[in-house]
């Protein structure tokens, strides 16, 4: 597709940034929606972020996505974020006007956009069980608790970790050991694996789910394998279950939206379209 002097520009930063599946998604819609845009990866090192943020409002750029490892230095030079954001210290998404950098975090509304469009249905009293308490658990137990759970059980290798995330997200947040986590497993309603284990060339997740209640859902924002072994475990006993693709899938819509004035939809074929992609790298 050509573009013309007035086409709007946006991108992701990132460090690397070869492995982001952002081009081929936003690129995509694009494509199907005929805009007159682009998205192109900006690989920038850590010493050159805020220069090269500040340089890309200054080229003309509407915006553009953020990703490892910049989330917290993109929170740092926002002159304003939004409440998702301010609660996770992370930004995933810049919008650039006039002179003021706002910036977003839609990896929380991402995860429960992947959840409603999977069909899982009201949260409100559940009891969820979130494993890993870093960053990316930070997001999801804030959205979460925002969607009215009861409680979020948090286990982590390092418990102290947990803690600190009981400590900044409230009296619903528990932490629980990662030893001791047959009961929590019981319980819950929803199972969400934060960490990466389990990612291609990454340790496999070795948490037994045999009893698990037959209705609870199981998650997992690793996407790379699509189906994880946690997944196709909890497949294998029936449990209805939400790969990470969504969540990269609902992420992007937002900032989509923010910077070309459209709202993109989330479609199968754009799924397989980044399937696809996936299958060939691997
Ligand atoms: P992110 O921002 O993507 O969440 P992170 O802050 O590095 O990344 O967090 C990674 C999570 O995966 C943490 O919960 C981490 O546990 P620790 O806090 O104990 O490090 C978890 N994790 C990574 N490797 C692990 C492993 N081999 N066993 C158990 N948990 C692991």
């Amino acid at each position: 597709m050509s573009l013309s002097g007035q086409a709007r520009l946006a991108g992701v930063l990132g460090w690397p940034v070869s492995h982001s599946l952002s081009p081929a998604l936003h690129g995509f819609w694009i494509q199907a929606l005929g805009l007159d845009a682009a998205y192109v990866p900006l690989p920038v090192a850590p010493a050159h972020f805020e220069a090269a943020v500040r340089a890309l409002g200054h080229l003309g750029f509407r915006g553009a996505n953020v990703t490892l490892p910049h989330k917290e230095r993109a929170f740092a030079l926002c002159d304003e974020v939004d409440a998702a954001a301010q609660a996770t210290g992370a930004v995933n998404t810049l919008v650039f006007e006039g002179e003021r950098i706002r910036g977003r975090n839609t990896d929380v509304a991402g995860y429960l956009g992947s959840l409603d469009a999977a069909g899982v249905g009201t949260l409100e009293g559940a009891i969820v069980l979130v494993l890993g308490a870093g960053g990316a658990a930070r997001g999801i137990v804030h959205g979460l608790l925002s969607r009215g759970v009861d409680r979020v059980l948090v286990a982590n290798r390092t418990l102290s970790r947990a803690d600190a995330l009981a400590a900044l997200l409230g009296p619903r947040v528990r932490p629980v050991s990662w030893e001791n986590l047959a009961d929590a497993l019981a319980s819950c309603d929803l199972l969400v694996n934060t960490t990466s284990l389990g990612m291609v060339g990454q340790a496999p997740l070795m948490v037994a789910i045999d009893d698990l209640k037959p209705t609870a859902v199981v998650s997992d924002i690793v996407y790379r394998p699509l189906v994880t072994p946690l997944l196709a475990a909890a497949q294998g006993r029936g449990h209805k279950t939400v790969d990470g693709l969504g969540m990269l899938l609902h992420q992007a819509r937002p900032g989509f939206a923010a910077w070309f004035g459209v709202t993109p939809d989330v479609t199968p074929e754009l799924r397989a379209h980044l399937v696809a992609l996936l299958e060939a790298r691997d």
